[in-house]
């Protein structure tokens, strides 16, 4: 999501952060999430254009009791490639999507940048090797995985695109559950997989008045990667 994006639909929850809160962030956490902001800008805006990234690093524990009442849908796990030796999942978050790797790869790195997620997913998942990391320079050998994907994470970015890829072994695949823009994707040959938007279970009410309207994940694209 742009930044512009970002600030327009801001969840009922930005109101709970102030500038102070920015300024709390890890230094290359705030300078990588900095460059998307435009000089000029309100506090508000700020605090609306950046309210995803400080639930991430501030509050993570809100995001991961979230991702616990949005599951993805089991068909969407069933499209996704089994019995392999080494699975990626970049933007782990606290675990959503990486519990079901863990189960379809022998090996499952996760990429994460927010330490306070990090260590949840790692306490929950300990066979998991959970790295820092952007998905703009990934922390990762060429060609390692034979399943690079991500949850709710990313859209048509070309520089991101391009590390899943180079990160992804020949014959192999990249898949993106939640996508932005899965129309993108389509149009540009991906496999496009829709279940049905589906309710999401029966949670406490302080998620929809923080976050809004709960959207379990219910689209996956795909793609192989050729040699
Ligand atoms: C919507 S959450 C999804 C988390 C997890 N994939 C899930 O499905 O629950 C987005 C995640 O992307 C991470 N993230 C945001 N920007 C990133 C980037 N440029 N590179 C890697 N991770 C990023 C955030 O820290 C957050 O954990």
């Amino acid at each position: 999501m742009d930044y512009e994006e970002a600030v327009a639909k801001a969840p009922p929850g930005w109101r709970h952060f102030t500038a102070d809160d920015i300024a709390r962030l890890p230094r290359e956490v705030l300078e990588h999430e900095m460059a998307r902001v435009p000089p000029g800008e309100s506090e508000e805006r700020m605090v609306r254009g950046l309210f995803w990234t400080l639930v991430y690093h501030l509050e993570p524990g809100k995001w991961a009791e979230l991702a616990r009442f949005e599951p993805i849908h089991p068909d969407l796990v069933a499209a996704l490639p089994d019995s392999i030796e080494v699975a990626v999942d970049v933007a782990a978050g606290s675990g959503r999507l990486t519990q079901h790797l863990v189960t379809r790869a022998r090996h499952v790195i996760a990429i994460e940048p927010s330490e306070g997620l990090r260590e949840m997913l790692a306490r929950r998942l300990p066979q998991v090797t959970a790295l820092a990391g952007w998905a703009e320079s990934l922390p990762l050998d060429d060609g390692i995985a034979e399943l690079t994907s991500a949850c709710g994470a990313f859209g048509p970015d070309p520089a991101v695109l391009a590390e899943l890829r180079r990160v992804t072994a020949a014959g192999g695949h990249v898949a993106l559950l939640s996508p932005e823009d899965p129309e993108w994707f389509e149009s540009h040959g991906w496999r496009r997989v829709t279940v049905p938007a589906f309710r999401a279970p029966d949670h406490p009410a302080w998620i929809d008045e923080f976050f809004g309207p709960l959207d379990p994940p219910h689209e996956l694209v795909m793609s192989r990667v050729d040699g």
